[in-house]
């Protein structure tokens, strides 16, 4: 049986949210260092923050597009992301392969009907860190959605643990220690429970965010516990949290079990 880390580097830490098309290669670049330096066996995904964001918004978002360039555009933009991170992650020897959400996925109405995980399985087993995105993928209902990468990251675990992989944790990278209460404090712990009552403290993305921000990452999260996988929010900003996490050291964040 083959242990491995779903990673998640969110587009609030691998970009500026307020500055369109801007990534913070340092950060990128510090991240994939600590990915590399762990040793663990890892899918990765990232968002795609002030990218696909910028395009999405102004082009079409969740339910279809507004014109065929504009959905070419989002396409194109949610690539150019991935190929920064591709361009770091291989100059810092990770042998990272990425696969393109948009060739992978089929969905309806916003829902995955059909896809070709089989590619990242055997990528996996292979010793080799597939790499997803978020991503604008085809959809029956709605000519195409966006899809978030935690999304996608999630639903390769439940494909993986089918297939005899042990998922030991989803790690989700942000630029929060974790969820905070409205106090700003952080939570340490999230439940199904505790959920119903601590989801009107959720602080509001600053920026529109097509794929829901931090309330849609918490709930997907929760589905994931219903598989016995937890989720953990960290802090990408700051220094060795990605690493702590990968080495199950003590990290400040929130988990959601
Ligand atoms: C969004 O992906 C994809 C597009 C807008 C094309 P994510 O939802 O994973 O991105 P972040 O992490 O919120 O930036």
């Amino acid at each position: 049986m083959k242990n491995i880390v779903l990673v998640k580097l969110g587009g609030s830490v691998i970009t500026d949210k307020s500055k369109a098309y801007f990534a913070n290669v340092d950060i990128i670049k510090r991240l994939a260092k600590e990915l590399r330096i762990s040793k663990k066996s890892i899918i990765l995904a990232h968002g795609s923050g002030s990218f696909g964001h910028t395009s999405a918004v102004k082009y079409g978002g969740k339910k279809g597009y507004k014109s065929k360039e504009g959905i070419a555009k989002v396409a194109r933009d949610a690539m150019e992301i991935n190929r920064i991170v591709m361009d770091i992650l291989v100059k810092e020897k990770i042998p990272a392969i990425s696969f393109r959400p948009m060739s992978m996925i089929l969905a309806k109405s916003g829902q995955m009907e059909e896809n070709f995980f089989q590619a990242v399985e055997l990528a996996a087993n292979q010793g080799l860190i597939p790499v997803v995105y978020g991503d604008v993928i085809w959809d029956k209902k709605w000519k195409s959605t966006i899809y978030s990468g935690e999304t996608i990251l999630n639903r390769i675990g439940i494909y993986l643990k089918n297939k005899g992989f042990k998922i030991d944790k989803i790690i989700q990278v942000g630029e929060t220690n974790g969820v905070y209460d409205d106090k700003g404090n952080t939570i340490p712990r999230i439940t199904k429970n505790s959920w119903q009552n601590l989801r009107k403290y959720v602080y509001k993305p600053r920026v529109k965010d097509v794929t829901g921000g931090m309330q849609h990452k918490i709930e997907d999260a929760l589905k994931m516990t219903e598989i016995g996988v937890n989720t953990l929010l960290i802090n990408g900003k700051v220094k060795n949290e990605l690493l702590n996490a990968l080495l199950n050291k003590k990290v400040k964040g929130t988990v959601i079990k």
